[in-house]
């Protein structure tokens, strides 16, 4: 199965990615946080993005796409979270898959206006030792727990600022990307405001409508 999930920032794609991984055994392909790992190992490559990261800006195309490349011959299938967002970056994957002989199954939008989204950014937590997401509210970090001790540390791009920024870059740069897939036929659109159990569901139900 190989899936792409497209939304706003705050939408639920990294939660919505490891929910649907545990369901089908596909592969997570994240690169934010393979652009936070980058900036954790202190690398040449993590100082370049760190800049990028740290305002809310898109790392350079050609940078994301050499950090995706490698995981997308993936024989577990996968699930891209935040991969393709421009266009540039979309055209650059069809490529790659052309080369590998595989296709795209099905591009799911998460939609959720702007303010649920402020809300849900502001309220995250995420582990530092598992690099789980939580919310404060929607679903708070466990407290005393062996399998996931913390510390739950809010992200260096979860300033208003930021995501005010990247907020403004999907809709200009992101969101086109849904026309792009919906003439392929590739696109489902779900709404993301719902519960995170309700949102998993739906998903899956579009993965299975296949087409
Ligand atoms: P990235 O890590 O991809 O960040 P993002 O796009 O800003 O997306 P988020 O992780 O903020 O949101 P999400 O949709 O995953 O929401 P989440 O599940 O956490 O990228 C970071 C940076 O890396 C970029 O800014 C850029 O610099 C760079 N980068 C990465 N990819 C790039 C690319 N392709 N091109 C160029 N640059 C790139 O959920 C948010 C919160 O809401 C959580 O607290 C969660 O618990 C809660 N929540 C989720 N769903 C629900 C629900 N249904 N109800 C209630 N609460 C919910």
């Amino acid at each position: 199965m190989r899936v792409i999930l497209i939304g706003p920032q705050g939408a639920g794609k990294g939660t919505q990615a490891k929910r649907i991984s545990e369901k089908t055994g596909a592969r997570v392909i994240s690169t934010g946080d393979m652009v936070r790992a980058e900036i954790k190992a202190g690398t040449e490559l993590g100082r370049k993005v760190k800049e990028y990261n740290d305002r809310g800006e898109l790392v350079p195309d050609e940078i994301i796409v050499e950090m995706a490349k490698p995981h997308l011959g993936a024989p577990e299938g996968w699930v891209l979270d935040g991969f393709p967002r421009t266009e540039a970056q979309a055209r650059a994957l069809e490529e790659v898959l052309a080369e590998l002989g595989i296709g795209i199954d099905r591009v799911i939008a998460l939609e959720a206006p702007d303010e649920v989204l402020v809300e849900r950014l502001s309220g995250r937590r995420q582990s530092q030792a598992t690099g789980r997401i939580y919310h404060v509210r929607y679903d708070p970090p466990p407290q005393d727990s062996e399998e996931d001790p913390g510390p739950f540390v809010q992200r260096d791009d979860d300033t208003e600022e930021a995501i005010r920024r990247r907020l403004e870059l999907y809709h200009e740069q992101t969101e086109p990307l849904k026309r792009y897939y919906a003439r392929q036929g590739l696109l489902a659109e779900v709404d993301a405001t719902r519960s995170i159990p309700e949102v998993t569901e739906q998903v899956m139900k579009a993965i299975r409508e296949n087409g």
